[in-house]
């Protein structure tokens, strides 16, 4: 017979990101009917250094499925094995690892069981616990989609949603005004939701991390539209996207983050180079954290409360260590270890690049190539 935990722990960690209320709703709604206790940590991994927690009951996530955000909070900060105490005399900081710390938490509360859902960030602070006897369930989460080992994140296609309205509406501006406007999206590394948005509201251009662009053949899309009637063109860009043989722009360091980088500027910087060298008249929206946020779509929903009941499922289970993903369309598991800091990149070979090349949507490559 398969033992199950009796009282389990969860936590949201990373960016938030649309569907994190649904899949804290479908954790915990199972686990009650089971009789299995659900102590929420606020503000990720933070709330478990911290011990900040709270028992959650059917009454806490009755209501939440629509809610963006998440109600417990969330940190793309907080790291156990690397957490800031205090700054020496010279501004630097001094760093411990509190892994002791959080087990001993983690004990206080009698929690035999880890939900913890988030990106390749979160799955890396998992990793310590997992290695220190605390059965550690990830669910994926990440408007980026890049989480390794799964084929889709929730949170993904309300991002796309988002993105793809916003261009919809650029589009308007920039036909009226024969301009040139430039989207620039969110990422990271990774150009899925470029390259989902930028097909889906038929971008001329779409620039993703996976394939550094030449500025003088964007230039040669834009002015080949102009010269066949088409006085505007549509570039959407992914933060991380850069030009061959140069880098990302980096907006700002975020000093203790497992993940210090925050990208942006691109937009900005394509405008005026795009102006310059074609003379049409550019612009640039960046749409930020407007794709995080909101009410999560209806896909979303459904994945968020399939992968909050493949969480419950396994633990129930007695399965230990597992990664809950999708793959080639099937709900299955994989060892949470396995995706802790790797992240899924867009492939040059992935049938959608084929797709909008084939309409024409330049990538600022050589085609030729
Ligand atoms: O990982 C989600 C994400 O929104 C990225 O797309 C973006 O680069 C980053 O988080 C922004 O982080 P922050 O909220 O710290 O600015």
């Amino acid at each position: 017979m398969t033992t199950h935990p009796t009282r389990i722990g969860i936590l949201t960690g990373g960016g938030d990101c649309p569907g994190l209320n649904a899949v804290l709703r479908a954790v915990v709604k199972e686990a009650v009917f089971h009789d299995i206790a659900v102590v929420g940590f606020e503000d990720g991994f933070l709330g478990l250094i911290e011990d900040r927690a709270k028992v959650l009951t059917a009454d806490d996530v009755s209501g939440i499925l629509t809610q963006g955000g998440t109600i417990l909070g969330s940190s793309n900060k907080a790291n156990p094995l690397r957490h800031p105490v205090g700054q020496r005399e010279d501004g630097s900081w001094i760093y411990e690892d509190l892994t002791e710390r959080c087990m001993q938490n983690l004990r206080r509360h009698g929690i035999e069981a880890l939900v913890v859902i988030g990106g390749d960030g979160t799955m890396s602070c998992a990793k310590p616990f997992a290695d220190r006897g605390i059965n550690c369930i990830g669910v994926p989460k990440t408007i980026d989609n890049d989480l390794w080992g799964s084929d889709v994140t929730f949170g993904f296609s309300t991002a796309v949603e988002t993105a793809t309205e916003a261009i919809d509406r650029v589009r308007t501006t920039a036909a009226s005004h024969h301009r040139v406007m430039i989207v620039e999206v969110m990422g990271r590394n990774a150009g899925w939701i470029a390259l989902h948005s930028g097909i889906a509201s038929g971008a001329d251009v779409i620039l993703i991390p996976e394939v550094p662009f030449i500025l003088d053949e964007i230039a040669h899309v834009v002015r080949l539209r102009s010269k066949r009637g088409k006085r505007f063109s549509i570039v959407v860009a992914s933060e991380g996207a850069k030009p061959l043989g140069g880098s990302q722009i980096v907006d700002r360091v975020v000093e203790n983050s497992p993940d210090p980088i925050r990208l942006g500027g691109i937009g900005r910087w394509l405008s005026s180079e795009i102006e310059g060298r074609t003379g049409v008249e550019s612009r640039y929206v960046v749409l930020g954290h407007i794709q995080r946020g909101g009410t999560p779509c209806a896909v979303d929903r459904v994945l968020a409360t399939q992968f909050g009941d493949h969480a419950m499922h396994l633990l129930r289970q007695g399965a230990r260590n597992r990664l809950v993903v999708v793959q080639q369309g099937e709900l299955t598991d994989v060892d949470i270890t396995e995706a802790a800091g790797r992240q899924r990149l867009v492939p040059l070979d992935h049938p959608l690049m084929a797709a909008a090349r084939s309409v024409y949507t330049s990538f600022g490559d050589d085609p030729e190539l």
